[in-house]
Order: C-alpha cells, then sequence, then structure tokens
C-alpha cells in the first residue's frame, strides 16, 4: 500500500480522506440526500479523487456510481461504501434497546450476521453501528440506539455485533466492517438533549463510558465514529486526547477514525475553530482520518501542509490507514465487491430472515407486570385500543430500508379473538357505541406508547411519560370493571405511574419486522417471556439521572424505615426506581438459593467458584438470566454499590433446579483510576447473584 500511496498527488490523498453522498457522482437516486451535503459545490477533481461514500440505496446505485467514479479518476482506487444499518437492512430486527433486553448476546450476532449478508448485496461495505455510548439519561433520544446504562452489558452487546458483522473477514463475501460510535460519551450528554455538552470527570470516562466501545475494538471493529460532543471542553472530533492517546497510544487501534455527519466543521460552531481551515487543521492534528459529510480537509488541508503548518506524514498516515482499509476490504480486486442486483432481491426479506427476527423479538419482550391475567386463552375476546392497534410502525426509528408495509399489525395477528379495535389514543376518542362493543371483550389490550420517531437522533423529550392523554384508556378500562394489558411501545425508558394500575404491562419497544407476531406469542403462553430490562425506569423525571451502579455516598439512604434526614434523599420520594437494571418477569417464578463461594479467601492470582441453585417453580418452562454482581468495600477511589459482571441465559424445565457457576477472577476486581491505570484492592468484597439488581444473594469473600 505504501507504494501505491507514494503515488498519489497531494489532492488525491486528501480526496481519500473526504466521503461524500452518492448524488455527487450520479443523480436519480433512491434516497433522500438533506442537509449541509446537498448545498455543496465541488469541482470535478476533488469529487473524482474521493475515498468514500455515505449512504447508497441499492446494488444497482452502487455500480453505476463506482463506474462513474472509476472510469474519471485518475488513481483508480475504489470507493468505500458505508451506511447506517443499524437494526437491520430489510430485515428489522429490535431496536438496539430492546435486543439487549433479551440479555442474550448471540442474538446480537445474530441480527449482525443477518443485516451483513443482506445489505452486502446492494454494495455496502461498512456499517455505522454498533453504537456503544452508555446513558443513564433516557430524556435521550438515542438510547433507542444503544445497549443501555451498563458498560459490561452493552460491551458484551457491542462485541458480538461487530463478531456477526465482520464474521470470519471483512473481505469475504457477506461480511461487513463495522463502525464503533460514537467516541466518546456521547450519551451523557447534559439534561438529555442531543448534541449537547458532555461533562465527564476521568473516573466517569474511564470506568462506566469507554469501557463499551473498548469491547467493541477487541472484538476487531475497523473503524471508530467521533462523537458531536465536547470532552474537557474539546469536541470529540478534534480531540487527540480521545483519537490519539486513548485509541492509538492506550489501546493500539491501527483503524480508521471518522467524524460524524459534518461534526468537523461543527467545530467552528462549538467554537473551538474560527473558520474551517482552522477545523481541517485541528482535525487532522488530532488523528481524524475521514471527514463525513463537510468538506474543510478538501478545501484547506493541501494549503496547511503547504504552508507548512500540517505535517505531511500526518496526512500520509491517515490516507494509508484507510487504503489498508479498501484492501483489506478486497476492493482493489473487486471494487463492486458485493453488490448483485439479482441477489440483492433474492436474499432479503426471506422467510427464513424473518423467522429470525422473531426468534429475536420474543427475547426482547419484557414482562414489567402480571397479575395473573397473562397468559391469555386463544379462546378470550380481545379489544385492541391505541396508537399502536393497528399501526405498521412498529419497526422502530433507524431502519431506513425496513419495509413497513409488509409487516403485520397486533390487531391482524389476533384476527380470530379481536372483536374490536380503534387507534384511539385518548379516552374521548372513543364513542358510546365502541364503549358497548369494548364491554363485550374479555380482555382489552392497549397498544400505546410513544410515537415510533419520539426516539432516535435530535429526538429528546423533557416529559418522558405517554404522550397525551393515553393513560386516560387505562382509567377507562379500569372503570368499566374489564382486564387490561398494556402493550409499551417507545424506545427509552418513560415514566408510566399512571398506568400502573393495569392488570399487565409489557414493554414491547420496537421489534422490527415480526413485531406483532412475537407479541402474540407471548400474550398467549407460546413463549415465556425471559426479558430484562438494560436499563432503569424512573418513578419521576426528577430522578434523572438513574442508574444501579451509583457510588453510596458519605450518607447513603438506606430505606424508607430510616428517619434520618440528614440522608442523600428526596423529600418527595424514594431513591429506587420503578424497575431496576436487570428487573424482568415471567409467567413462571424462579427462585435463588445455596449461594457458595468456593473459598472466603481469594489470593490475587487465584479464583473463586461461585455456585447457586435456581429453582423453576412453575407452571412453564422457562428461560432465567442469571445475573452476577460485585462490590468493592473500599477502594483508592469510591467504588459502585454494584456492578455487573457477569450473567448467563438458561433454560429450566418447569419444577427443575439447575446449579448454576461462575469464576470470579482478578479482572474482574480491577478497574481504572482516573489517570488511566488499571488497580485493585485487597480487602473484602460482596458478590451477589439473582434476577435483577435489586433482588439480590450475598455472600463476602477477601482478596488477600
Ligand atoms: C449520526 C450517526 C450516523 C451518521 C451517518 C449522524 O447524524 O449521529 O450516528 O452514523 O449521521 O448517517
Amino acid at each position: 500500500m505504501k507504494s501505491l500511496l507514494n503515488s498519489l498527488t497531494i489532492k488525491e490523498k486528501i480526496g481519500q480522506l473526504a466521503q461524500l453522498a452518492p448524488f455527487f457522482f450520479i443523480s436519480n437516486l433512491s434516497v433522500e440526500v438533506t442537509g449541509y451535503v446537498r448545498d455543496l459545490h465541488l469541482d470535478k477533481d476533488k469529487i473524482f479523487s474521493s475515498g468514500s461514500v455515505l449512504g447508497i440505496g441499492s446494488a444497482e446505485e452502487m455500480i453505476k456510481v463506482q463506474k462513474e467514479y472509476l472510469s474519471n479518476s485518475r488513481h483508480k482506487i475504489p470507493l468505500i461504501f458505508m451506511a447506517d444499518i443499524i437494526h437491520g437492512y430489510k430485515t428489522i430486527f429490535p431496536v438496539p434497546i430492546a435486543l439487549a433486553s433479551s440479555w442474550n448476546p448471540d442474538l446480537a450476532k445474530l441480527t449482525a450476521r443477518i443485516s451483513a449478508v443482506e445489505a452486502s448485496t446492494s454494495g455496502i461495505h461498512v456499517t455505522f453501528s454498533p453504537m456503544a455510548d452508555i446513558s443513564r439519561d433516557p430524556r435521550w433520544g438515542r438510547i433507542v440506539e444503544g445497549f443501555g446504562e451498563d458498560p459490561y452489558l452493552s460491551g458484551v452487546f457491542a462485541a458480538n455485533m461487530v463478531e456477526g458483522y465482520q464474521n470470519d473477514g471483512i473481505d469475504k463475501p457477506g461480511n461487513l466492517a463495522s463502525c464503533v460510535k460514537h467516541f466518546a460519551g456521547y450519551g451523557a450528554s447534559e439534561a438529555g438533549r442531543d448534541y449537547n455538552s458532555v461533562d465527564l470527570s476521568r473516573i466517569q470516562l474511564f470506568q462506566f463510558y469507554l469501557p463499551a466501545y473498548k469491547k467493541a475494538l477487541d472484538a476487531g471493529a475497523r473503524l471508530v465514529m467521533s462523537a458531536f460532543n465536547t470532552l474537557d471542553g474539546i469536541p470529540c472530533t478534534t480531540n487527540s486526547f480521545l483519537l490519539r492517546d486513548i485509541l492509538r497510544d492506550k489501546w493500539q487501534f491501527s483503524g480508521v477514525t471518522i467524524s460524524d455527519y459534518d461534526s468537523l466543521q461543527q467545530t467552528i460552531a462549538h467554537g473551538y475553530a474560527s473558520n474551517r481551515r482552522e477545523a481541517a487543521k485541528k482535525g487532522i492534528i488530532a488523528g481524524l482520518d475521514i471527514e463525513m459529510a463537510s468538506t474543510t480537509y478538501l478545501s484547506f488541508l493541501e494549503e496547511l501542509i503547504d504552508s507548512k503548518e500540517v505535517d505531511l506524514t500526518l496526512l500520509d498516515e491517515a490516507v494509508l490507514r484507510i487504503l489498508e482499509l479498501k484492501r483489506d476490504l478486497g476492493l482493489f480486486e473487486n471494487p463492486f465487491k458485493g453488490a448483485d442486483p439479482e441477489l440483492e432481491t433474492k436474499i432479503v426479506l426471506s422467510e427464513e430472515n424473518l423467522e429470525k427476527s422473531q426468534e429475536c423479538a420474543r427475547e426482547s419482550i419484557v414482562l414489567l407486570k402480571n397479575n395473573g391475567i397473562l397468559p391469555l386463552k386463544n379462546t378470550q375476546k380481545i379489544a385492541i385500543i391505541g396508537p399502536y392497534a393497528n399501526s405498521k410502525k412498529t419497526v422502530g426509528p433507524w431502519s431506513w430500508h425496513g419495509l413497513r408495509d409488509f409487516h403485520e399489525t397486533i390487531s391482524e395477528v389476533f384476527e380470530d379473538q379481536v372483536i374490536f379495535t380503534s387507534a384511539a389514543s385518548d379516552q374521548n376518542e372513543l364513542t358510546i357505541s365502541d364503549l358497548a362493543k369494548i364491554e363485550k371483550a374479555d380482555v382489552i389490550l392497549l397498544a400505546l406508547g410513544e410515537f415510533d420517531q419520539q426516539s432516535g437522533e435530535a429526538h429528546s423529550r423533557s416529559d418522558i411519560t405517554l404522550p397525551g392523554n393515553q393513560a386516560s384508556l387505562v382509567e377507562l378500562v379500569k372503570r368499566i370493571g374489564k382486564p387490561c394489558v398494556v402493550l409499551l411501545h417507545n424506545g427509552r425508558p418513560l415514566v408510566i405511574e399512571k398506568i400502573l394500575n393495569a392488570d399487565a404491562i409489557v414493554e414491547c419497544w420496537f421489534m422490527g419486522s415480526r413485531h406483532a407476531k412475537a407479541l402474540k406469542e407471548i400474550l398467549l403462553g407460546r413463549v415465556n417471556p425471559s426479558g430484562k430490562l438494560p436499563i432503569s425506569f424512573p418513578k419521576s423525571m426528577g430522578q434523572v439521572p438513574l442508574y444501579y451502579n451509583h457510588f453510596n455516598t458519605g450518607r447513603p439512604y438506606l430505606n424508607e424505615l430510616d428517619d434520618n434526614e440528614y440522608v442523600s434523599k428526596y423529600l418527595d420520594i424514594d431513591n429506587s426506581p420503578r424497575f431496576s437494571f436487570g428487573f424482568g418477569l415471567s409467567y413462571s417464578t424462579f427462585s435463588f438459593s445455596n449461594l457458595k463461594l468456593s473459598s472466603e479467601i481469594m489470593p490475587e492470582n487465584g479464583s473463586i467458584f461461585v455456585s447457586v441453585d435456581v429453582l423453576n417453580e412453575g407452571p412453564y418452562d422457562g428461560l432465567e438470566v442469571i445475573q452476577l454482581y460485585l462490590r468493592d468495600y473500599v477502594g483508592q477511589v469510591v467504588r459502585p454499590v454494584k456492578e455487573l459482571k457477569a450473567f448467563q441465559k438458561i433454560s429450566i424445565s418447569n419444577q427443575e433446579i439447575k446449579t448454576v457457576s461462575f469464576t470470579i477472577t482478578l479482572a474482574d476486581l480491577s478497574y481504572m483510576m482516573p489517570s488511566g491505570e488499571m488497580v485493585y484492592d485487597k480487602g473484602e468484597f460482596c458478590v451477589m447473584v439473582g434476577n435483577s439488581s435489586d433482588k439480590l444473594l450475598h455472600a463476602n469473600f477477601f482478596l488477600c
């Protein structure tokens, strides 16, 4: 690759760092082009020396763009095609926050695998996924794109996504290169407002926010996307502490870095660069390789190199990494890699892939409340009311290629049992004749929730209750005296205090192509629910940020019986969430007993074996998630009250007891100091095992 690099002119090298939209190369595209790039006017030389393309609609378009490019460029280095394949390409899987609720990382791998196979037939080479941003603030709309509040769970899911996309090598057909994003700390945006400032201490950054990206990179992710926010007052896109000190020096990352959409140019709005020229200079010096959507590199890098303000070696290093990625993708052998208009139509939306989507959806549903009304009987007459009763918008945000019309609605799948459906989102929208029909039903399903576009990028909310007057539907059904099951649709935790008196509450999130079918299986008890929340649900917006792995404080609030006034609490509400991290019911009851440690002493070079008995008290076979948390009682810096360190999802038959075991090693007890140094503490630790972060058996041991 070095000789290819040396054969390029400076202009051509700079071109490799530019990522443009496909419309620069051809017109009449199927994908809509929005925003700043639409208004750019670039000359032909710049266009035909650029290095990659953002978003492409089909194999045919990809082939056209690549052909046009290769016939017009001097060096004939193929373009890389990148796109956002977030939770499926044509076959849509549960949104990431839902997938994380499955606590089954194999499913993450599976969804990524199928997405890669489908998307690569359209000629896509890189996906901007996974999003490994931790968030503790449900006002932030992008919570839907991530795996929740916990570094360990998010890291495991992010790593499995990477493995699914990249599979046995990015050069092989049907595989994509994975770009982990948004580096770093994007989910900590203040007040949950998207694109807002982030203020993270080094402890927060190292212990909670960085580990999930790191796991994705350890799994082999080939690219890293910088975040829109600032960190320590410096935009992440031009932040050399992140892009050089952490990524390159500490983590030895040798892949490609890429800005977020237009984020290099946005350093001007941040007040970190006075103009586009300075933005370009700061970007390349900080270690940013590809500039997505804006064109400050194209416009100013040459001049910056000529004036010796930027060293040519910085440009060469960045270009070499991009050329190596092209080589590893196999683009020099086949610039049209993957793009296959015929296969594209055959492979996508196959029944087999849809089946897999349903499998993922089944495990992603979380049962939050059940007073015994569920499972329903297939002889019961059902009324379905609410904005999602007849809606096809259950695929969720960020599914640009997902074909909505193809999916069944909830009313459609219950066809033989439904006696009434209505899209009403307020009791006042129902007429007297509607009420008469509803009264004939045995059970009312209320398909409620946020609208699908109320979460996702730029979709933060200050009020995270159910929109409008949807809660009034629960009041109505209670007044009528019928059992009522709420089916919640949302891309973030909601405050649902007003509907807690429903007989059952099912967290559906947005589950993709087979949303309704999977839901039916759960509601009728053909599948026993097994999802667990990957994020806490607050009782009140005033509790946010609310997360299970908090510090103890100097004046911890123990419980409601504690009448000490001067403790860390509110006057008007207790500290606990409505639904805790790791919580989720089953139609069976699982009881935990016999927590045993192989020893009360763990030597530094040794390990401890933990076992627990889990009994399925029945009455159904089911899957249960066994969660292991640790607490380090005294640290060199204060440590969280508990941290998830391991989990296993296992199947346990009705009345069966299974003994589940884990091994704890020094790595589980170690953590990062603000300096970035990894340390551990000798002394007492607590190990906790159970099926929710608020329901755990405890045992202590000493590290000696
Ligand atoms: C988003 C990224 C996405 C990129 C390209 C940005 O607005 O923040 O997550 O990958 O656009 O579509």
